[in-house]
């Protein structure tokens, strides 16, 4: 039955400790399985061969060099692709399918983007299919593309923005905006982002028969290992028991692994056609045509105001960029909606098309685009007024969410700001702006809001406990490097009180009980609810299982307790061990299930404060964050250690967003010209200040089942917007456009 809060949980014991992730010692050693470092007896390597046009037809594909070179055992192309079915995307069916486009591999006579897999090589080892890949010849008969935000037109809507109207309004924004006292109306522009990770996307399948069935098995780069086993079912017409995907760590994704790109169609063809198993690993170049990005934006805000600093009018509106054949729709005007007290709003986006690979999330895919956005205007506002951009933030704080008329969950906002304003020194700032200096250095601070809704997928956990007194989760769910196993074996532990070494899990593999998509900041709270309600029923089976003349067999669910493997009713105790002889051998399990509630009454989201200290050398052009503080509200830590990492990554992430990330194009060609990491900067150590992270621990129970909203997101949020609103405290002068790089500091 839905509910629209949860129960409490006493959250006593392992929960919140810095417990070092579990993963840890395997990952630095160099013993954690990734998907690319797989093997398997017989084992053939694929490579893709991508297209060189950004628009066309392809007119013919010659394959008879590759195919007489040393090693090569075939090459796949449109005229001898397995059969396959074309099925709907993410974008239309999103718990049947994670396939990002329609666009397939080695299977179009068209090209649709430059980087699109037109055919594959399958050889002995890698080397070889590289080379023979390199000497299939292609013909193309080239047509018109655009691969510029500022050449497609831009006055389509989207459908939705994950399920939400691409147009909202309250009131009459555009009127309140004419005849407010106080205006702002800034335009920002947005370059494209590209996530990567530093883990390869890679695929490696198998194609097999089992009891005369044929069978597919599966190791994949994934956020999202039970919805790519459904998309493989569907693609190959399997039942569910012939398809198994496995994928036990993930080396970083970021939304880039959060759905499936060509190339794990293409490996499970290769295998196919190749009668072995095949693995194809994606380059570093190769992933920048062909497995997701951030588009580029361009946003309007348009604040009006009182004198006072009441907010009268919020007006958010720009372009996206999206694929010719798909419809990933990049809801940057989403987080508007709660933001700030407004008597009237006006969101709206359109998109246009431009011909590269699907859009898709990447870390925050609202609200880092958005918050950027917002929150730098909200400080231009704070200046145009005379009052302190935290004073105008607070005056201006909402009651309840206006467009989801609900109050909130839990928000926090105003401590996020206050708490972190006192850990920062903020009010020992000057008023004035380029009134701080440290010999070349101007010097400048800056603070911007944070937020990320509280997200959940429908997840199955299987918990059994044993008699010896540990535990152990199965669940279908992904470790991503964000401390999965570490946090639910914590969860679980706190519930039986026993310590959190006394717990195990597995997860990565679709033989266990179906988890959601580690996407959306969602694991955390979704796992965690799985595994209270396998809880839960575990506590009923015990009842079930209590000899008929004892308490517990008369107890109600909630009053059954466990420690140090007993089990308890009131001030009664029985060992789990004597109330499993004879019965279970020596452990119960159960499966719970968690889906989250459809009629929650309160507004779901999470908050924070972001602040930032640069130094500006104008005449290098250079920008430097000297420090950063991020304080956050999202329930629940798990745990101390992971936690704060999560936080840290992602205004790292952040601080890439604002200074470093761009992915630069050949309009003319239609191609990318940094495709490599040497040229797409990311920040390095040597870019990364002084970080301190807080947060405001209150679980939230009106959003989770654990208490926790998830943090794998909101980090990123607001940064990029906390380090213009610094450069302009140091330098006076506004930078709209990111990333912000040296030549536009310049003077
Ligand atoms: Mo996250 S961008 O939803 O993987």
């Amino acid at each position: 039955m839905a509910t629209t809060t949860y129960s409490k949980l006493p959250l006593e014991g392992a929960v919140g400790k810095p417990i070092v992730r579990r993963s840890g010692r395997a990952k630095v050693t160099g013993t954690a399985p990734f998907t690319a470092e797989r093997n398997l007896p017989g084992l053939l390597h694929a490579v893709a061969v991508p297209s060189t046009i950004a628009r066309g037809k392809i007119r013919s594909i010659d394959t008879s060099s590759a195919e007489k070179m040393t090693g090569v055992r075939v090459v796949i192309t449109p005229d001898n692709v397995p059969e396959f079915k074309r099925i709907p995307t993410f974008n239309e069916a999103m718990k049947e399918s994670c396939l990002a486009s329609h666009v397939y591999p080695a299977a179009e006579r068209e090209v649709f983007y430059a980087g699109q897999f037109v055919a594959a090589v399958v050889a002995d080892t890698f080397e070889a299919a590289r080379d023979a890949a390199l000497a299939v010849k292609i013909e193309y008969e080239p047509m018109e593309h655009v691969t510029s935000i500022e050449e497609a037109p831009a006055d389509e809507r989207p459908k939705s923005l994950f399920g939400a109207p691409p147009v909202i309004e309250i009131g009459d924004a555009v009127s309140a905006f004419d005849l407010a006292e106080v205006k702002v109306d800034v335009n920002f522009d947005l370059a494209m982002n590209h996530h990567n990770p530093i883990e390869p996307h890679a695929a490696l399948a198998h194609w097999s028969h089992e009891g005369g069935k044929e069978h597919l098995t599966v190791f994949e780069t994934t956020q999202s290992l039970s919805v790519s086993q459904k998309t493989y079912e569907k693609l190959f017409s399997l039942q569910p028991e012939q398809v198994r995907v496995i994928c036990e760590m993930v080396g970083g994704a970021f939304g880039s692994k959060g759905s499936m790109w060509p190339h794990s169609v293409l490996a499970c063809f290769c295998a196919r056609v190749a009668g072995a198993p095949v693995k194809l690993v994606v380059t570093r170049q190769q992933l920048f045509g062909g497995t997701g990005h951030r588009t580029p934006m361009k946003q309007r805000v348009a604040l009006g105001a009182n004198r006072d600093g009441t907010i009268k009018a919020i007006i958010h509106e720009g372009v996206a960029t999206t694929s010719e054949k798909d419809s990933y729709a990049e809801a940057f005007t989403m987080a508007t909606r709660m933001m700030y007290q407004t008597e009237s709003l006006r969101l709206a986006q359109t998109q246009s098309r431009i011909h590269t690979q699907s859009p898709t999330f990447m870390r925050a895919p609202a609200e880092t685009p958005g918050m950027f956005a917002l929150e730098a205007a909200i400080d231009e506002l704070a200046s145009e007024l005379g009052i302190d951009p935290i004073v105008l933030r607070v005056r201006n704080e909402p009651e309840k969410s206006l467009y989801e008329d609900k109050p909130f969950s839990g928000r926090h906002l105003v401590e996020c700001l206050q708490k972190g304003a006192e850990a920062f020194g903020w009010n020992e700032r000057p008023r004035e702006p380029r009134s701080q200096r440290d010999g070349d250095w101007l010097i400048g601070t800056g603070v911007a809001s944070a937020t990320y809704p509280a997200m959940f997928f429908p997840t199955q956990a299987r918990v059994t406990l044993r008699a010896g007194g540990t535990a152990h989760i199965d669940c279908c769910s992904q470790e991503l490097g964000t401390g999965t196993v570490t946090t639910q074996c914590q969860l679980l532990a706190s519930q039986l009180r026993i310590s959190a070494s006394r717990v195990s899990m597995n997860l990565g593999d679709t033989s266990l009980p179906p988890g959601g998509i580690s996407g959306g900041s969602a694991t955390a709270a979704s796992v965690g609810g799985a595994v209270r309600a396998a809880v839960d029923a575990l506590r009923k089976k015990l009842i079930e299982l209590a000899p008929s003349d004892s308490s517990l067999a008369q107890a109600r669910v909630e009053d059954v307790s466990f420690k140090e493997g007993m089990v308890s009713v009131a001030s009664q105790s029985w060992p789990l061990e004597e109330l499993l002889s004879g019965k279970f051998k020596d452990e119960i399990a159960a499966v719970g299930q968690f889906k989250a509630a459809k009629d929650s009454k309160t507004s779901n989201h999470s908050y924070g404060a972001q602040f930032v200290e640069v130094a500006v050398d104008e005449e290098l052009g250079l920008v430097r964050v000297r420090r950063m503080l991020g304080c956050f509200a999202c329930g629940t830590i798990l745990n101390a250690k992971t936690g704060r990492s999560q936080f840290l990554g992602g205004m790292i992430m952040g601080v890439g967003h604002a200074l470093h990330e761009k992915t630069v194009w050949d309009h003319r060609l239609g191609r990318i010209a940094n495709d490599n990491i040497a040229e797409y900067h990311v920040p390095v150590n040597a870019d990364i200040p002084d970080m301190e992270i807080m947060w405001i621990d209150e679980p939230d129970f009106n959003a989770s089942p654990v208490g926790a909203k998830g943090i794998g997101e909101i980090g990123i949020t607001g940064v990029a917007a906390a380090i213009a609103n610094a450069i302009y405290h140091a330098t006076g002068r506004r930078y709209r456009d990111l990333p912000i790089t040296p030549e536009k500091i310049i003077i």
